[in-house]
């Protein structure tokens, strides 16, 4: 694919001199994990392609294919994010990787704690498909995220003082999505972590009760969890606005969590970061002016 020339590599008509520092990628660079991580890449100064479907600097669509070429121009790092909300990432995501296989690149996927043991969920078909493709990759599978406190979770949590999720007494280990970016970061930064994946998670595992009482203590109010059944959680989430196979399929996910699959914390984040990663105190202390009326 490609060939060293009078000490460059000619990648068709791009030559790389060796040591000399190319775009990164990263998409779904207005989410949760793509905005601190274009922030922290921009801060260290490398050059970054920040791209979504509303980014006015580079626009991708994944489902545009003539949005593609243009912002790959120039790229040897990719961060991908499938957007949630789209049941089959796998389908969603396969134009883009085509395009973007045509030149060696190394690819980090922010993917999900748990695909590794299910070779039919999306993300890990994601996964497979870049294993197959030769290019280097870093599969990051986080925990469940600490943002959903004030994203996903937060219209009730406003109005009623509520959590209501069907996670039942099972603990989750949290992660805040900046330890995310950041372990992007390093695994975009540097080749020590190439071909490896990483379950990410925050330092402890929580119920949501014990979530709950944390983020009212910040807030300044009282927050209660409340389990719900499967249908009342699936109707909630269809009536927010999202698409009935999605919410589905994040309700088949709480099945995982009621069994105690994500109570499980993990040392990736040290290892990638070099850092401890944030508590739900520090995230709460942070974010508590979400969670007032
Ligand atoms: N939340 C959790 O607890 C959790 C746990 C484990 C794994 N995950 C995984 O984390 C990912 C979500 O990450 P996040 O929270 O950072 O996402 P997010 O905050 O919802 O951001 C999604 C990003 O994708 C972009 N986007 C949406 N549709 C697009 C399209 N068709 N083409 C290109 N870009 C598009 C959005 O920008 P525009 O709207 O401008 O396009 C935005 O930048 C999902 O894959 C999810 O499975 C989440």
């Amino acid at each position: 694919m490609y060939s060293i020339q009078n000490d460059s590599i000619h990648l068709g008509y791009v030559a790389i001199l060796p040591n000399m520092k190319q775009r990164i990628l990263v998409l779904g660079s207005t989410g949760n994990v793509g905005k601190p991580l274009v922030q922290a890449l921009t801060d260290a100064g490398e050059t970054v392609v920040a791209a979504s479907r509303n980014s006015a600097v580079a626009r991708l669509d994944y489902s545009d294919p003539s949005t593609f070429a243009p912002v790959l121009e120039g790229v040897d790092r990719v961060f991908i994010v499938s957007p949630p909300g789209h049941y089959a990432a796998d389908q969603l995501l396969a134009p883009f990787l085509e395009e973007a296989f045509k030149q060696p690149r190394k690819f980090v996927l922010l993917s999900a704690d748990g695909v590794q043991f299910n070779d039919e969920a999306a993300l890990r078909k994601v996964e497979l498909k870049l294993e197959a493709s030769g290019h280097r990759y870093v599969f990051l599978r986080p925990n469940w995220f600490m943002d959903n406190f004030h994203t996903f979770w937060l219209a009730p949590i406003q109005a009623a003082g509520i959590i209501p999720v069907p996670a039942g007494e099972a603990k989750s280990a949290f992660i805040d999505a900046r330890d995310i970016a950041a372990s992007a970061f390093a695994a975009l930064t540097s080749d020590r972590f190439d071909n490896q994946a990483f379950s990410l998670s925050g330092p402890e595992a929580l119920t949501y009760k014990e979530a709950a009482a944390i983020l009212s203590r910040h807030a300044g109010r009282k927050i209660e969890y409340q389990h719900v059944e499967d249908q009342a959680f699936i109707a909630s989430l269809i009536q927010a606005g999202m698409p009935r196979d999605y919410s589905e399929f994040l309700t088949s996910l709480f099945g995982f969590v009621r069994q105690g699959y994500a109570s499980t914390v993990t040392d990736s984040v040290k290892t990638l970061t070099g850092k401890e990663p944030i508590s739900l105190e520090e995230y709460a202390s942070r974010n508590a002016g979400f969670f007032l009326p």
